[in-house]
């Protein structure tokens, strides 16, 4: 009985999925798909052994894995020939003309991501895989679950292996890549490395948070399924339940295959993921049989590559610069050149490994490319070009600014200068502790903040409170005056004020970024209490890992002082409770916890529900917004079934609470 609902759920859910994602006319309120969700995931916790493997709500992510398996691809994964150019479309068209009389073509837009194949048994979802050398690849299917536009069951219970590309929106991107820069993590150059990084993860969580999406375009032996043309074979695809892109044209000339392309090579930028170029596949599958394959490409298709926004320069000069964290990198300094409508003369080499990997010598003329919104990289170097006259780049062992013998820790790339008086880092620590995120005193800008260390207004954090007492002298500064000076001392008094996360973000703290800032204020909500934890209290938290806990530990034996310092001038040390609009899921709602969650304990769940804005009580009641219940939930979980309140597992907490 309970196993026919439970199937029967599994089967709504699926439907509903279908058609929300790849028909794109959904049929349920996304309340009653929540709705559905709920009473599956009610039935699973209750019923563990029941779970069915391709149950949807294993998209949450969880499973780790140890290793990347090898798989070896049934059918080779080719890759496609590329033209750049309308003379080169003309040519390809005319070979295949040779063979077929009247040729007709498919269009289709080149999404730039990664390919995957997909394999099914019985219309269930039992492999994806990358592509690799095209012979042998990666065994993701713990990531692809996770991914909601792959249907982990299909419309019918058929063998099938399929095709297509796993990428990543350019608004995820965008998202993904401002948390990583928050956190002072490294960011990925273009959605395409970030979708391939995401499936490249062990543990799915990290994929299932990422809004990865796929499109199938191929379905290798398409002919067995009785099928007659690729057309066919994607309007097959889409019946089964997969996502198709809907952006496909027939063409039956190559005025009309033109058309498309130039369309596209415009239209590309209104669209919300990434593209470079157009590919081109003969539809009638007889006659790409009749063509053939060489040894890397199908002769019945092409790729049109968009031009490049690349640009070749000469990479006049390595120079060093110092990060707030004491991080040393080295930036490009270039010939300034245009490219994709702006003029790049600087940019960052990351660290001493990317310019080695990279083979890049001062001197050297380099291809740069940007695309969108992204920082321009350095691709390669033109070795052809060299002249002799190039120089070795030798990674700097001593800070540029404070001369100071630089610090490399093990495994890491990166060398950090370890001076606490070093005038960058301070610099950089001064800009930082007023940027935005942190504490947000507005009119400083990086000159100023430069200008007033080095006339010695100001040297640490606790300076800023201190402006105040030399307002006369700041005032007839050149470049300021009575009311900029007010405006910049207002803003310092406001800042006071502030909630304590932004203080543990603007401190500087290694590794801990704002996201980290806000667990910490919301846990401890005290400087004092947070200052008082230690390693394994700190490690038990959830999100909170051992080189974060190791450094909030060493910080705080470290820099009492400058906290009293700060204590003493004013500024607000306890955690305010956010702002009530935010949070929707949990601001105002309450919760009850029943059962044993697997991974949370009760005093984390009850803080996590807290930090954003819940309140969790003892006993159900019409008054209670959500239960969530663990294993051998009892009868408060039955009660909340009887008043029909929703339940969450603790997968959907932890998930809802990073929404
Ligand atoms: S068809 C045998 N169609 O481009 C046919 N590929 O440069 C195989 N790609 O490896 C591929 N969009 O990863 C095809 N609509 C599309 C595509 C597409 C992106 C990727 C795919 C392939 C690469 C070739």
């Amino acid at each position: 009985m309970i196993e026919k609902r439970m199937q029967e759920l599994i089967k709504l859910i699926d439907q509903a999925s279908y058609e929300y994602y790849t028909l794109d006319k959904p049929t349920i309120t996304d309340q009653e798909y929540d709705r559905y969700t709920q009473e599956l995931i009610k039935l699973e916790i209750d019923n563990p052994n029941l779970v069915q493997a391709d149950s949807p709500t294993i998209r949450v992510g969880g499973e780790v894995i140890g290793e990347f398996k090898k798989i070896t691809h049934e059918v080779p994964m080719l890759s496609l020939g590329n033209v750049f150019n309308e003379s080169e479309i003309i040519t390809f068209n005319k070979k295949i003309e040779k063979e077929v009389i009247n040729p007709q073509y498919v269009c289709e837009l080149k999404i730039d991501g990664l390919a995957v194949s997909l394999l099914y048994k019985k219309g269930k979802l039992v492999r994806g895989a990358t592509r690799g050398d095209g012979i042998i690849g990666e065994d993701i299917t713990h990531n692809v679950k996770t991914i909601k536009s792959i249907p982990l069951t299909l419309t019918q219970p058929i063998d099938i292996e399929v095709r297509g590309e796993i990428y990543m929106s350019k608004d995820a991107f965008k998202t993904l890549n401002e948390e990583k820069l928050a956190n002072g993590e490294e960011v990925f150059a273009n959605p395409r490395n970030a979708a391939a990084g995401s499936v490249r993860q062990l543990d799915s969580k990290i994929a299932a948070n990422r809004k990865l999406a796929c499109f199938v375009y191929h379905l290798p032996n398409a002919n067995q399924y009785g099928l007659n043309s690729h057309y066919e074979a994607l309007k097959f695809m889409k019946s089964l339940g997969f996502v198709v892109n809907p952006n496909i044209e027939i063409v039956a000339n190559l005025d009309d295959l033109l058309k498309y392309i130039e369309l596209w090579s415009t239209k590309r930028e209104q669209l919300p993921y990434e593209i470079d170029g157009i590919v081109i596949k003969l539809d009638n599958l007889s006659e790409q049989i009749k063509l053939g394959y060489t040894a890397k490409y199908p002769k019945w298709a092409t790729a049109y590559k968009f031009p490049a926004v690349e640009a070749i320069t000469k990479l006049k000069e390595i120079k060093f610069s110092v990060g707030r964290t004491g991080q040393v990198t080295p930036n490009a300094i270039l010939e300034p050149v245009r490219v994709a409508g702006s003029v790049i003369s600087k940019t960052t080499l990351h660290n001493e490994d990317f310019v080695l990997e990279k083979g890049l010598k001062i001197g050297d003329m380099v291809v740069i490319h940007k695309a969108g919104d992204v920082i321009p990289e350095i691709v390669r170097a033109i070795f052809e070009r060299r002249t002799g006259n190039e120089i070795d780049f030798v990674m700097t062992k001593n800070c540029p600014v404070c001369h100071s013998a630089l610090n490399k820790e093990d495994g890491v790339s990166a060398y950090y200068c370890v001076n606490p008086l070093c005038d960058a880092k301070k610099i950089e620590g001064l800009i930082h502790y007023v940027s935005r995120d942190a504490m947000n005193i507005d009119g400083f800008g990086e000159r100023i903040i430069e200008d007033f260390y080095n006339m010695g207004y100001l040297s640490n954090f606790n300076d800023f409170y201190f402006l105040k007492n030399k307002k006369e002298e700041l005032q007839i500064l050149e470049g300021f005056g009575e009311r900029s000076i007010n405006n910049l001392l207002d803003g310092i008094e406001l800042s006071k004020q502030n909630s304590l996360e932004r203080l543990l973000f603007a401190l500087g703290i290694r590794h801990v970024g704002n996201k980290t800032a806000k667990i910490l204020a919301s846990y401890y909500k005290t400087i004092d209490a947070l200052s008082k934890a230690n390693y394994e209290e700190l490690v038990n938290i959830p999100n909170i890992g051992s080189i974060i806990a190791e450094s909030i530990v060493e910080y705080f034996q470290t820099s009492i002082d400058l906290i009293e310092a700060l204590k003493e001038s004013g500024i607000n040390m306890t955690y305010l409770e956010p702002k009530r609009k935010q949070n929707s899921l949990f601001i105002n709602q309450t919760f009850v916890l029943t059962g044993n969650l697997e991974t949370l304990t009760r005093e984390e769940a009850t803080a996590l529900v807290e930090e954003l804005g819940g309140t969790v009580t003892g006993s159900v009641s019409s008054k209670t917004n959500v239960v969530i219940a663990g294993a051998k939930a009892g009868s408060k979980y039955k009660e909340a079934l009887e008043l029909n309140i929703p339940i969450w597992s603790e997968q959907m907490l932890l998930k809802n609470s990073k929404e």
